[in-house]
């Protein structure tokens, strides 16, 4: 049975242009998109049509980078580097999640504001610990959000309520993939080493011998900071570059793999990313509050390297994608001023198409309005910004640099309307 959505339609097939389709149809079938048209074919004519005519339909934002247990720090604790700033705020925060009544009222929160911000898929990362990581799947199942949720990997440079042994890693990995690690499932785990100063070399082994044995994907941080790129080269002195350190444990991209920061990728580290084809997620307003650095993202794009979006919450201060699509096109124009405008800065179709497609495709076919892919949608009511005539492209524009949670009317997922959580049945 199709289910027909008529709107304003809006997304980027590429990263060089939005396809733009105005008081379109949307043809949906067991939550995949069949065909987009500007007439409706007769054969549709029975069918049911959900009617959004004047509001802007675009698919629903994927953040790809995000640290759940993070969410009591949103907003706080901005006057540290990365270094000081895990071990003063974060550990410390992480360390309650052993108590799951704690994960449970805390992750609620955060599954309600990714829902509210449009963030239709979430690639987030839990803590070491296994039920509260667990019990967050379950709360996004129950939500009916998707994405990929990482149980942390640490075992060295850390405080000893988060340190955990390479047998259990590997134990609680293994019953993790056992409940949860289904073709269909939206809700999937993805292996978690927190970085390479958290995992000695034992651990690093044995995540990239499951990763491989099990086909399982990996995310981790990658060249966030200066202090530790140093501290990766004394950890790991074999290692030709941060990048060689994963790669050589098969941690880099031997299976699908998210790089979050890369905020000094070049040289031997770019040409790996290229040939191992590890997406980079961008987190720029996180690398604004810890003074981490600028990621020269437009050396990835030119390189054919798939760049995604994240907020990586709390070094990020907020979830909303769009915004991190605003500070993602701010810092690319430093980019620009400071390399004398060699450096071109990003277009607003390159960052929409990071945050759909591109983020999208680490799933499968998601991000895109093209036939087969899942419809995953966000349907803005602009009312309020669309005072005087602007272009269905304007408005899109003004909804992301201006706009926020209140234009969004509805979300999708999978072609099913996902209401705010209530998190019944958990
Ligand atoms: N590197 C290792 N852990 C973290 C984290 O929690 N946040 C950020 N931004 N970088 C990290
Ligand atoms: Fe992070």
């Amino acid at each position: 049975m199709a289910t027909i959505y008529k709107g304003n339609i809006l997304f980027t097939k590429t990263q060089h242009q939005f396809e733009i389709i105005e008081n379109g149809y949307i043809v949906v079938e067991d939550g995949k998109v069949v065909q987009v048209y500007t007439t409706l074919p007769t054969a549709y004519q029975h069918a049911e049509l959900i009617d959004y005519s004047g509001k802007l339909i675009i698919p629903g934002m994927n953040d790809m980078h995000v640290h759940a247990p993070q969410f009591r720090n949103l907003g706080i604790a901005m006057d540290m580097e990365l270094l000081p700033w895990l071990q003063n705020y974060t550990f410390p925060e992480e360390m309650k999640y052993a108590d799951v009544n704690y994960a449970d009222k805390m992750y609620r929160r955060f599954i309600k504001s990714i829902w509210k911000v449009g963030t239709t898929r979430t690639v987030a990362f839990g803590t070491v610990h296994k039920q509260s990581t667990a019990h967050l799947m379950k709360l996004m199942h129950a939500a009916g959000l998707g994405g990929m949720i990482g149980k942390v990997n640490m075992n060295r440079n850390c405080p000893d309520g988060l340190c955990e042994t390479v047998e259990d890693a590997i134990a609680d990995a293994q019953e993790l993939i056992d409940v949860w690690d289904k073709e269909d499932n939206l809700v999937r785990p993805i292996l978690t080493p927190r970085f390479i100063p958290s995992c000695t070399p034992e651990m690093l082994k044995a995540l990239g011998d499951f990763a491989m044995s099990n086909n399982l994907k990996v995310q981790s941080h990658l060249s966030e900071n200066k202090g530790e790129i140093a501290w990766v080269k004394e950890l790991e002195p074999e290692s030709t570059c941060y990048g060689d350190a994963y790669n050589r444990y098969n941690l880099f991209g031997q299976t699908p793999t998210l790089m979050a920061h890369c905020c000094y990728t070049e040289g031997e580290e770019l040409e790996l990313m290229n040939k191992n084809q590890v997406f980079v997620v961008h987190c720029p307003t996180s690398n604004c509050n810890l003074g981490s650095g600028k990621s020269p993202i437009r050396n990835f794009l030119d390189k054919n390297i798939p760049v995604a979006l994240g907020s990586d919450v709390s070094g990020g201060h907020d979830l909303s994608i769009f915004k991190v699509m605003v500070y993602a096109i701010q810092v690319s124009k430093l980019w620009y001023a400071n390399s004398d405008k060699k450096m071109p800065f990003l277009t607003l179709p390159e960052v929409f198409y990071m945050a759909t497609k591109s983020g999208g495709s680490f799933f499968g076919k998601v991000g895109s309005f093209e036939p087969g892919y899942e419809f995953d949608a966000l349907v803005i009511d602009d009312t309020e910004l669309n005072h005087d005539n602007y272009t269905l492209l304007e408005r899109l524009e003004r909804f992301i640099y201006i706009g926020d949670d209140r234009q969004i009317e509805h979300r999708y997922v999978r072609g099913k309307r996902i209401d705010e959580p209530t998190f019944e049945n958990v």
